[in-house]
Parts: structure tokens; sequence; C-alpha cells
């Protein structure tokens, strides 16, 4: 079996190594991936990761519990199967979750919670990195057991190639101490006056992240530190991947006080261009790697819903609107109403496709959220080599 960091090191290029499971960025040709469902959805639980709000509620108003209502979960399948045909019309394989009742609880010898969310947002849970697959700890309980409805297609990929490698990260105990109390109460003039230590809701003492908070960019991941990815968690991608080649570059959005997921924040979309949010800069510095690299980081525009008119029950900013999917490196699908960013991209030279997928929002994202790219055509590049990378000693 080839090593891809041997590789590499002959000639800056991570070999394909599977016919099977292939991903090592955002945007190279898409030719499998899998779409999230709303089947047996659930309201996500309050805990102390998560404080879900009704939006323009009252404060102290309950946030619904139980499963979701059939009318909202067929709304979002709808949506989520105008996509899967979209994509099938690409040539694209597309693959769906296994039916999971996520309306059961959850307990460990650790917590309990009341029920579990939904498989609308594979990319949260799952993330491709070249020949591997790798289950992210994750950092919300009713979240714990998410990556069970991939589970089938994960032994289906392994058993279909033996250089298929699948890793699941360490499970943290997710227990009260493991989050930082008070978190969800601090005042807005506190949250400014922290803004630059990136504490937030996880403590620093057990390796927590979601998948959805890393971007590949072949060679190097770049991942936020945010509510759901901790300094521990970043330590062990380092620890994890530096020895196959990559470098993993931590990146912070100071101006983001709750930040979660990267991919409404700072979006690649190909080789030397990355859509940016106006709203969330890059902590000063940090924009520097991707200057002395040819990288134009280019702002969205305005979204075309404010923060207040997102559907009541979607926990997600304006800034979904941002979260395209790339199927190819000039090829993106677009959220529907979002005209102002589809002129933008057809102005970069983009074909773009536009799809519904508003009733998604409630799940958890958009289209990128809502998807897992298993396979895509190319290989690791370095896009960087004009970097000075500190791996772990
Ligand atoms: N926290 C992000 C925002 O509001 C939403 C991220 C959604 N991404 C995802 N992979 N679920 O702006």
């Amino acid at each position: 079996m080839t090593n891809p960091f041997r590789t590499l090191k002959a000639g800056n290029r991570m070999q394909q190594v599977s016919e099977v499971v292939n991903s090592w960025n955002e945007w190279d040709p898409l030719e499998e991936i899998v779409v999230g469902s709303a089947d047996g959805a659930n309201f996500e639980p309050t805990e102390p990761g998560n404080r879900p709000q009704i939006r323009n509620a009252p404060p102290g108003t309950p946030f619904p519990s139980g499963p979701k209502s059939a009318e909202a979960v067929d709304r979002a399948n709808e949506e989520l199967a105008g996509l899967v045909s979209l994509l099938e019309s690409e040539g694209v394989r597309v693959r769906r979750p296994a039916p999971h009742d996520f309306s059961q609880s959850v307990r460990t010898p650790d917590f309990e919670a009341a029920n579990q969310y939904c498989a609308v947002c594979p990319r949260d849970v799952m993330i491709t990195i070249g020949n591997e697959i790798i289950e992210a700890p994750m950092s919300r309980r009713s979240r714990y057991f998410e990556f069970q409805p991939y589970r089938e297609l994960v032994y289906e990929y392994w058993n279909a190639d033996p250089r298929v490698v699948w890793t699941t990260a360490p499970k943290p105990s997710m227990a009260d101490k493991m989050y930082r109390d008070g978190f969800w109460d601090w005042p807005l003039a506190e949250r400014h006056e922290r803004m630059h230590s990136f504490e937030f809701c996880v403590t620093q003492d057990e390796v927590v992240f979601d998948a959805a908070d890393m971007s590949r960019f072949g060679r190097d991941i770049v991942v936020q530190e945010s509510m759901t990815t901790n300094r521990a968690g970043i330590s062990w991608l380092k620890r994890h991947l530096e020895p196959k080649g990559f470098r993993v570059r931590p990146v912070h959005f100071p101006l983001d006080f709750f930040p979660s997921h990267i991919d409404c924040t700072f979006v690649p979309l190909r080789p030397g261009l990355v859509l940016t949010n106006p709203d969330r800069p890059l902590r000063e510095g940090e924009e520097k790697l991707f200057l002395a690299n040819d990288w134009e980081l280019v702002d969205a525009p305005e979204p075309t819903t404010g923060n207040d008119e997102m559907p009541e029950f979607c926990q997600s900013s304006k800034w979904l609107s941002m979260n395209v999917l790339s199927i190819g490196p000039n090829k993106v699908i677009c959220e529907q109403q979002e005209k102002p960013l589809q002129e933008l991209l057809y102005k970069l030279d983009f074909e773009v496709f536009p799809v519904p997928f508003r009733n998604v929002f409630e799940y958890g994202g958009s289209l990128h959220c809502a998807t897992w790219d298993v396979r895509r055509v190319g290989a690791g590049e370095d896009y960087f080599p004009n970097s000075d990378y500190q791996p772990l000693a």
C-alpha cells in the first residue's frame, strides 16, 4: 500500500490509494455523497452543550421537545429529495442514512439525554480525509450516537476496499465537568471581553470536536476552535493526521461569539478562492497563510433573510446562505432564494445550481451540512507551498 506521506515528500502530492473512499478537499469533482434525511427527527434537547431557543420568543419560552411534526419532516424531506435528484442528474451517486429512532433517550455512566436529534447533517459527524473516514467524538450529549445511521455505509465502504481506513475518535465523557458552567448566561459585555480567549461551553480537558469544524484544503486541514471543537480536539487531529503528511491549521473568528461548524464562515470554493463571512473576519494574522499562497478571500454578500426572519426553530444564523455544496471546481449548489450570492458566483465563473432548502434549516444546516462527500476525483495537493508549519514535536 502506498504511504501518502512518502509520496508527498517525493512530489508534493498525496496519492489516491482507494477507489471507494477518496476526498481531499471541498471542491474536486464529486462522485459519491451521503445526503441526510429528516426521518425520525426530534427537537434538540437543552443540555450543557446547547441551549436551543425559539427565534424571537420572549426569554424563558420553553423550546419544544420530542419528535418534530410529520408535516415539518415531510417538508424537509421533500427538499432533501430535490437535492438528491439534482445530484443524480449530475451523475453523482447518492447514499442515505439508515432509519434511526431519535426519540430514544441516551444513557451512559456519565450522563443522560432525553432524546437524540436527527440524521439531517452527516457533515457534523462524519468526514472523509483522503482514504480515511473519521467519526467525530461530538460535543453534545444528544448527538453522542449520531454515527449510528451511517455505520451500515461505513461497513460497506470498509468491506469494499482494504485500503479504506476507518477511525472513530475517542469519545469524551460529556459528564457535567466537561462543560463550562455559566457560559450560556454570560452577558454580552463579558462575551466581548472574552472574545480573544476562545473559551466556550466545553472545557479543554477532554478531546472534543465535531467534524464540521474542519475544512479540507488537500494537504492542509483548517479547523475552527469553537463551542463544538476544543484545543484537545485539535491536538488529537494533529497527532492523528500529521504522521500521514497533513498539516492541521487552527483558525479563529473572534467576532463569532457562538461559533460552531466552519461552513457558514470560511468556505473554500476552488483552489485559490475562499468565500468569507464579512461579519466574522479571521483573527488578525491568520489571513497571512492564504494571502502568501495567492488565495483570494472574497466576502459573501448580505444574506436575503435577516436573522429575525429565519425559521422559528432554526438555531443557525442567516449565514446559512454561504453553506454551499461544490460538486466540481466550477460547479456550486446554492440555496434558491440567495440571488445575491448566486450573482457573485456567476461573476466568479461558477456554474450555479439553485435548489430550495429553507425547510431543512431547522434541522441544523443547509446544503453543505446536510451532506458528507465520500468520493471526489483527485488526490491531495499542497495548496500552501509558502508556509512555515510547526508540527508537533
Ligand atoms: N453555526 C453556524 C451559523 O450559524 C451554522 C453552522 C451549520 N453547519 C453545519 N455543518 N451544521 O452560522
